[in-house]
């Protein structure tokens, strides 16, 4: 007799970029996800600063898409949607803040009092109050997972926690930011100037109109405090990360790497004695860590199954909500 799937109700709280992906890949995956993981997804709540949409039953295709259905936020904000709308996860997707951690800080504290599980695509609340988060999850029985804010759709902390179950990880070394690869790749390839090259990113829509978080290594040194405290079971917080970032390599750098068989790339490394270190490194143009454009990599030795390297997206609404979707599954499986 086949089995009745279980409900589980969402809500997005963020719905940019990500959010809208979350709804995108719900909408596109529903049906299979039923039928392989015996698990409804219904969304029932989305907020961002411009209001709220609700409904227990399960918003409808139409209502998610018409932003004027609305209510606005006077009267209805993301924390009253994650407290008083009944559901099961609440899916934080607001923009990274590694200052104070807030907003997303304050909504996973409160989806986690109000006992929802939580799945983040934003690093800020990780890097700053790890332990406290995962305490205050641990207490309340429910799960905080994190895959899409470390590499986006590339699986690394799944890999390493659950299929790497049995290993001790010496280190995780890796490309963490599309971004600067993106910029060293087209540097190396064109020999064309930094500023050139970023001016690009930035027309194309790969870099930011400010570009300080990922070109001065911010971004990858606090996925690496990620990494740390979730993986090595640190308590690290962004000060103990020595960080470089690639805004002084020059074409003439690149190309004697080159020349001498290395290209250059801005190298995120972790190990387990407490090292944490970003820093443009010369990388082997033979070496698993050698990927182009703004694909991510990482590198995680193991004591029993030696080296395995994970190449994929970092970015993308999509693929930030695959890895949302994959956590979404796993918390019930
Ligand atoms: N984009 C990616 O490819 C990617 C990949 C992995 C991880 N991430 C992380 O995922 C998070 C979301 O990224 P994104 O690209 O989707 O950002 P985004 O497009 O800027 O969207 C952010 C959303 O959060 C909303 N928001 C801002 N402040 C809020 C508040 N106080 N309360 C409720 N909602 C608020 C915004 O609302 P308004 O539009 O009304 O301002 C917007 O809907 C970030 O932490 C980012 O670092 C992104």
């Amino acid at each position: 007799m086949k089995t009745k799937p279980k409900t589980v109700r969402i809500s997005i709280i963020g719905f940019g970029n990500v959010g809208g992906g979350v709804a995108e890949a719900v909408r596109r995956k529903r049906e299979e996800i039923e039928r392989r993981h015996g698990i409804d997804i219904k969304i029932v709540g989305i907020a961002d600063l411009k209001g709220a949409i609700v409904n227990e039953n399960g918003l409808s295709e139409d209502a998610i898409m018409k932003p004027k259905t609305r209510r606005k936020p006077e009267d209805m904000t993301s924390r009253d949607v994650i407290k008083e709308i009944e559901h099961e996860v609440m899916v934080e997707a607001t923009p990274t803040n590694v200052e104070n951690g807030e907003p997303g800080l304050t909504h996973i504290i409160t989806a986690l009092e109000s006992d929802r599980h939580v799945v983040t695509s934003n690093k800020g609340p990780l890097a700053l109050e790890y332990s406290r988060l995962m305490e205050l999850a641990a207490k309340r029985g429910k799960e905080l997972r994190f895959e899409a804010a470390v590499g986006g759709a590339m699986p690394i902390i799944s890999l390493v926690r659950e299929n790497l179950a049995g290993n001790g990880i010496i280190s995780i070394k890796g490309i963490l930011n599309g971004t600067c690869n993106y910029i060293l790749t087209r540097m190396a390839e064109e020999g064309l100037p930094y500023e050139h090259v970023l001016k690009e990113a930035q027309e194309i829509g790969i870099a930011e109109s400010d570009p300080s978080k990922d070109v001065e290594g911010i971004d990858t040194a606090v996925k690496l405090v990620i990494l740390a405290n979730s993986v090595f079971d640190m308590n690290m917080t962004y000060e103990d990360v020595e960080v470089t970032g690639i805004t002084d390599i020059t074409p003439d750098a690149l190309k004697l790497a080159n020349d001498a068989g290395y290209m250059i790339k801005l190298i995120g490394e972790v190990d387990r004695a407490g090292g944490l270190k970003v820093a443009p490194r010369l990388v082997p143009k033979d070496d698993p860590l050698n990927v182009g454009g703004t694909l991510n990599v990482a590198t995680i030795k193991t004591d029993l199954a030696g080296d395995i390297t994970v190449i994929g997206k970092g970015a993308g609404p999509i693929e930030a909500a695959s890895a949302i979707l994959s956590d979404i599954i796993r918390i019930y499986s």
